[in-house]
C-alpha cells in the first residue's frame, strides 16, 4: 500500500515510525512532516490543511489510504472532500467526517452530545455574547475554581481555570468579547473536576471498536505540574489507576455509547477518538473528546501498540474491525519532551541539534525539527524531540529517557524531571 500521512509533529514522527513497520506498506509519504519523518517516509512540501494540493499528490502518486494526524484538517472537512470527491471516493481517509470531528471543534457540541447519550461529563452551560449577563450570573452559583471554555478550536489555550470568581467574571467577558475570535463565541462554563487525569484512545471503523494502549500526559512546563500549559512535555503508558476494571468502566460508560450514539446520529467515524478522561473517586468522566491521537501520548502508545497498524487501518476501511485483536506490549514506554527554552511563551528557532545518532536505547521523535540550508538538523517549534523508551517498568523506562535525552543537545535545551512521578 501506498500511503500519505498528514502532519509534522512528535505524533506524526511516531505514526510514521509505526506504519513503516508493516509488512503491508510499499511506500509512506508524510506531508509536511519534520527531520525525523524522513527517516521513515518521504516527506511531501504540502500544508496537512491544503486539500486541493492533497487532492493532486494523491492522484499523481496512487495513494491507497490517507492518515490524518492533527485535528485541522479534519474539522475542515477533510474526510468529506474526499468522499465527495469522484476521483477520490474510493481512497479511504483515516478519521472522522466534518460532522462527527465537530466532538473536538466544538466543545458546546461535544456536552450535548455526552448528555444526550448519558456520558459521564462535567455538568455545564453554554453563553453567547447575548446572554453574558446570564453567564456572570451562572457563575455566582458555582464553587470556585472556575472552568471556562472558548467553544471552537484555540490550538490548546482555549481552556481557563481561574481561583477567584472576580477572575472567571473578567475573564468571561474578554472570552465572549472576542478573545479568542469567533472561537469564542460561545463559551462553556462548566464543574470544575478534581482528579487525576489519563488519556484513552479508541480507534473504530464506526460500527466497532478497539481500545489501544491507555497513556497519561503531563502539560504543564514546569515540575509537579506548575506554570503555563504546553501542547505536552511527556507521557507514560500504562497508567496505574486505569486497571482492568476502571478500563471496564470506561469502556462501559464512555467507549460505547460514544461509538453507539455517532452511529444512531449518522455521525460517520472512521478513526481515532481521543477521551480526555478524570478519575473522580474512582468514576471515569470525560473532559474532553479529541478527534486524533494524542500527543505526546502517541509517543508511547505507538510502542505498546503491538498489532500492525496499518492492518488495523485496513479494517476501519473496510469495516472489518470487529474481527481484529489489539494486542498489546507489557513493558512500560515512557516519552520525556525536550523543548526549546522559553517556551509555550517566546523562544528562538534554528539551533542545531546534535547528539541523536548517540541515542541507541530510546526511540527519538521529532517534533518540531527541520533541515537548514546545509542539511542540518535544527530546531523549528517549541517541542523538539519526544525520547521515548521501554522498559520493564515505568522506573526503568524513565531512566532510560533521561539518560538518552543528556545526550542530544542543542541550546537552550529543557525538559521535565518529574514525568510519571505522580503516579
Ligand atoms: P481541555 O482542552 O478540555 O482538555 O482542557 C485542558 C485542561 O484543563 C484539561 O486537560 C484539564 O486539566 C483541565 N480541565 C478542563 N476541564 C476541566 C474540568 N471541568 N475540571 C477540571 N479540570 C478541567
Ligand atoms: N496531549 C493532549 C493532546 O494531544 O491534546
Amino acid at each position: 500500500m501506498r500511503i500519505l500521512l498528514l502532519g509534522s509533529g512528535g505524533r506524526e514522527h511516531a505514526l510514521a515510525w509505526k506504519i513503516a513497520q508493516s509488512p503491508l506498506l510499499d511506500k509512506l509519504f508524510i506531508a509536511p512532516g519534520n527531520a525525523g519523518t524522513a527517516n521513515v517516509g518521504q516527506n511531501v512540501n504540502i500544508k496537512a490543511t491544503d486539500f486541493d494540493a492533497i487532492k493532486s499528490f494523491v492522484l499523481e502518486n496512487g495513494i491507497d489510504m490517507v492518515v490524518v494526524g492533527p485535528e485541522d484538517p479534519l474539522v475542515k472537512g477533510i474526510w468529506d472532500y474526499f468522499k465527495n470527491d469522484a476521483q477520490l471516493a474510493g481512497i479511504p481517509v483515516i478519521g472522522p467526517s466534518k460532522a462527527a470531528a465537530q466532538l473536538e471543534g466544538s466543545k458546546d457540541f461535544a456536552k450535548q452530545f455526552m448528555i444526550r447519550h448519558g456520558i459521564p461529563t462535567a455538568a455545564y452551560r453554554t453563553f453567547t455574547g447575548e446572554s453574558l449577563e446570564e453567564g456572570l450570573k451562572f457563575l455566582e452559583t458555582l464553587k470556585a475554581p472556575y472552568v471556562l471554555k472558548a467553544d471552537g478550536l484555540c490550538a490548546g489555550k482555549g481552556v481557563l481555570i481561574l481561583p477567584t470568581l472576580e477572575e472567571a467574571r473578567k475573564e468571561l467577558r474578554e472570552m465572549l468579547g472576542g478573545m479568542f475570535g469567533v472561537a469564542s463565541a460561545q463559551v462553556v462554563i462548566e464543574e470544575f473536576m478534581s482528579g487525576i487525569e489519563c488519556s484513552v484512545f479508541a480507534l473504530t471503523d464506526g460500527r466497532n471498536y478497539k481500545i489501544l494502549p491507555v497513556a497519561k500526559d503531563y502539560k504543564r512546563i514546569g515540575e509537579h505540574d506548575t506554570g503555563l500549559n504546553t501542547g505536552g512535555m511527556g507521557s507514560v503508558s500504562p497508567v496505574p489507576f486505569a486497571d482492568e476494571a476502571w478500563m471496564k468502566k470506561v469502556d462501559e460508560q464512555i467507549v460505547r455509547p460514544t461509538v453507539e450514539g455517532l452511529a444512531k446520529e449518522g455521525l460517520v467515524y472512521k478513526g481515532f477518538i481521543f477521551f480526555g478522561l478524570i478519575n473522580v473517586e474512582g468514576q471515569p468522566k470525560v473532559i474532553e473528546y479529541n478527534c486524533r491521537m494524542g500527543d505526546p501520548e502517541t509517543e508511547t502508545v505507538m510502542l505498546r501498540l503491538k498489532t500492525d497498524i496499518v492492518e488495523l487501518f485496513k479494517g476501519v476501511a473496510e469495516g472489518r474491525l470487529g474481527q481484529m485483536q489489539v494486542e498489546e506490549d507489557p513493558r512500560s514506554a515512557v516519552c520525556v519532551m525536550l523543548v526549546s527554552g522559553g517556551y509555550p511563551e517566546h523562544y528562538e528557532k534554528g539551533f542545531e541539534i546534535t547528539g541523536i545518532d548517540k541515542v541507541k536505547d530510546s526511540i527519538v521523535f521529532h517534533a518540531g525539527t527541520a533541515f537548514d540550508a546545509n542539511g542540518k538538523v535544527v530546531t523549528a517549534g517549541g517541542r523538539v524531540i519526544a525520547v521515548s523508551s521501554y522498559g520493564k517498568d515505568k522506573a526503568e523506562a524513565l531512566k532510560q529517557s533521561f539518560e538518552s535525552a543528556e545526550l542530544i543537545k542543542f541550546q537552550g535545551k529543557y525538559n521535565r524531571r518529574d514525568i510519571g512521578q505522580d503516579l
